[in-house]
């Protein structure tokens, strides 16, 4: 049933609804008593705009970037980060939170992608899902971004992305699918870019067939800020609201309407999902009267250390406490790096430096060793006289922020030259080197990590960027963080490389499935870290697998449980990763793919069992000439490990399906590539037998050359043929 606002509205009332009022309001309808509604961003906690003179925003709190949230594989703290984010949302008036972004990762030199959970589209999925769930229980509602294919920075206004459609699905889209899934985010996003040449924000195929159709979406859609290229077109193939404001009636848009051009059945959906999401969000009268930001800062602290990755530890960690430690970088200090640039930019409430935290746990020399990327002479030897001091080195380095930010693609994937020189000045007078790393996305280790006896990842951790580094560097809190994404050994070896970012107004995506671990384990390469990855101050050991049948349907349900053990002595969390691996498949399969995960905190020795489900997705592609999802027959093994490259248990299952995954055959295709399919085998060879085709038949020729010939030769009537070709068809 329409909402009964609509047949009050006039067509001038409806069409201004389709824009935005201002840089962060949707517009309402006064006369009818509809409110306008209030976005802000973004994705990493809320940025409060005000009526002040000055633009100044209001503080909140800044949880750690999008890469280091996702490296906490837990759905639940996710879920949290939402709620608090809410109640932040709610408290200032923000109705819709311009977030979270589910992009892929094709590339670490994006610019965005500290912004963006993980290569693997399922991981970014759920915890995407999670986030959401927490904002939208509090009736804030979040806007999932960017729809689709906008894995770059570089011309990202006009860029086309060109993707085939099974990665479009299996790798871009099905984060979108599950977040829609589990949590319907009230609004998404539309990219700024073109996706196989046609606009984000008038693709008829990405907002209709795939995402209002296909995905059953009830929410609405807005246009990135400014991303909005022919508003008749925008309006015609999908696009809600066009954002920012102020946008005014548009003329064209209204004589298309009344020319019939565009039918009001249109223009009629676009604004019920509007006047749905004015339904869904609270209302401005409902707003929270108290806040208390200190306990959101309890709160972020908690979340940051989760999030923090020990990528390596030769036993140097933990440190002992009130030991005389060199601690080395102005990221420690005043140019603490807590959050990447651009729109997810806040007010941060009291940003914490490492420093300061580290001072309450050891004796502390500073020194400050670069400002930005810059390295002097004095500063070299400041640090060098503070390294030959302690007993310890804490080296904070990392990307800058004109490094890595909205707005432009990385470089390279270097650590900056003048860090790295500086790190090995230090290294020759003290070889204790713990080097904390501050970056949103992939670096390259090479040269680090040998003069290194540990690194800690600690990403653009938010406002509280400085107690949970502490906190693990001293064992005060066991570190849990897996990478979210591969560090590679170098750009080179990088899925997109050559190809990123792409030509002057399109990028192929030639890659295809291949992004993330799915490119590097399928190909073998040799990584830095792997997807995965992350090390702990206990050990754990996961016992055999079961699993709850070991022949299924594809419309069945599996479920594999392991027991895992903390075998060391102290307390702290481990991920189970679960990967699908289809050893033979009839189209390209990555060597494994993650399918279902569970963070589990255990106390020294004791067990838990860890129960994970499977359903027939989790074994399907995407098959385009169906047009849906489809399970070929066939053993798959399932893989448990403690990161992709840390396999510990293995099971091989069987699916049972009628699904034809392979591509459709042709008469076009010669005979070679008919036998590899049993069932084309058989009636090919009952042909061979019934004509004995000529000898050269077997290799070059089409199917419809050969059959043409024995035609001739057998003095078929064209109902043979034509009866014969059926035959072959039928099931091809
Ligand atoms: C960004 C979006 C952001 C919007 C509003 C755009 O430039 O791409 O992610 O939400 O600005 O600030």
């Amino acid at each position: 049933m329409a909402h009964p606002s609509i047949a009050q509205m006039t067509l001038d009332e409806k069409l201004l609804l389709l824009g935005g009022q201002d840089n962060w309001h949707f517009y309402g309808v006064e006369r009818l008593g509809i409110p306008a509604i209030r976005t802000c961003d973004g994705p990493h906690g809320v940025r409060v705009h005000t009526d002040r003179p000055d633009g100044s925003c209001d503080p909140a709190t800044n949880f750690p970037c999008a890469s280091a949230l996702a490296a906490s594989f837990n759905p639940d703290l996710l879920k949290e980060v939402g709620e608090t984010i809410a109640k932040e949302c709610r408290h200032y008036g923000v109705q819709v939170l311009l977030g979270p972004g589910v992009n892929g990762k094709r590339s670490p030199l994006a610019g965005r992608n500290f912004e963006y959970y993980s290569e693997d589209p399922y991981l970014s999925g759920t915890l995407a899902a999670s986030f959401i769930q927490g904002l939208q229980k509090h009736k804030v509602g979040t806007s999932i971004k960017h729809f689709i294919a906008n894995e770059q920075e570089t011309s990202r206004l006009f860029i086309s992305s060109n993707v085939d459609e099974r990665t479009l699905h299996e790798i871009y889209l099905t984060p979108f699918e599950i977040a829609i899934k589990h949590a319907n985010p009230w609004t998404v996003m539309a990219s700024y870019n073109r996706i196989n040449g046609v606009y984000g924000c008038e693709n008829t195929h990405t907002l209709m067939d795939l995402l209002k159709t296909k995905l059953g979406y009830d929410g609405l859609v807005v246009s990135d800020w400014g991303a909005v290229n022919d508003k008749v077109d925008s309006v015609k193939y999908g696009l809600d609201i066009q954002m920012p404001g102020h946008v005014e009636l548009d003329l064209r848009l209204k004589a298309a309407v009344e020319r019939g051009e565009i039918p009001m059945a249109v223009i009629d959906d676009h604004v019920e999902r509007i006047l749905r999401l004015g339904e869904r969000v609270y209302k401005q009268s409902e707003r929270y009267l108290t806040l208390d930001l200190e306990a959101h800062h309890t709160f972020a602290r908690k979340t940051a250390a989760e999030t923090l990755v020990l990528l390596k530890n030769d036993g140097i960690l933990p440190l002992k406490k009130n030991t005389k430690i060199a601690v080395i970088g102005r990221f420690a200090d005043d140019q603490v790096r807590y959050n990447g640039g651009g729109s997810s930019w806040l007010n941060a409430y009291r940003v914490e430096r490492p420093l300061d935290a580290l001072k309450t746990k050891a004796k502390v020399i500073y020194a400050p060793g670069y400002d930005q990327e810059k390295v002097t002479k004095a500063l070299t030897l400041e640090a060098i006289a503070a390294a030959q001091q302690a007993k310890t080195v804490l080296f904070f380095t990392g990307t800058t922020s004109s490094m890595e930010s909205e707005g432009f693609d990385r470089a390279n994937i270097d650590l900056p030259q003048s860090h790295r020189k500086l790190l090995a000045q230090v290294a020759k007078v003290n070889p204790n080197i713990v080097v904390i790393l501050n970056n949103g996305a992939a670096v390259d280790l090479r040269d680090t990590q040998p003069m290194a006896r540990a690194i800690l990842e600690a990403w653009l951790l938010g406002s509280a960027a400085g107690q949970p580094i502490a906190d693990v560097l001293f064992g005060d809190i066991n570190p849990s963080g897996k990478l979210a994404e591969t560090f590679p050994l170098r750009l080179e070896h990088t899925p997109a490389y050559g190809n990123f970012p792409g030509q002057t107004d399109h990028v192929d995506y030639t890659e295809g499935l291949l992004v993330g671990y799915r490119h590097y384990d399928t190909r073998k390469l040799e990584v830095m870290y792997p997807f995965g990855h992350g090390l702990s101050y206990t050990t754990f050991k996961f016992g055999p697998l079961s699993v709850s049948t070991t022949e299924l349907n594809a419309q069945d349900s599996l479920t594999v449980s392991l027991s895992v053990t903390n075998t060391g002595k102290r307390s702290g969390s481990e991920v189970v990763q679960l990967y699908v691996q289809d050893p033979v498949s009839s189209v390209l399969r990555p060597e494994k793919e993650l399918r279902a995960f569970k963070k589990v905190f255990l106390e020294p020795q004791e067990t838990q069992t860890v129960t994970l489900t499977l359903n027939a997705r989790d074994f399907s592609v995407y098959v385009p000439h169906l047009g849906r999802y489809a399970v070929e027959s066939g053993a798959f093994n399932l893989l448990i490990g403690a990161s992709s490259r840390d396999i510990r248990r293995q099971v091989s299952v069987n699916v049972h399906s009628s699904d034809k995954v392979r591509p459709h055959l042709t008469l076009d295709y010669p005979y070679t590539q008919w036998i590899r399919y049993p069932q084309e085998k058989v009636q090919i060879e009952a042909l061979v037998k019934a004509t004995r085709p000529p000898f050269w038949w077997e290799t070059e020729p089409p199917l419809n050359r050969w059959l043409l010939i024995l035609k001739r030769e057998f003095n078929w009537s064209d109902a043979d043929e034509a009866r014969i070709k059926a035959q072959l068809l039928e099931e091809a």
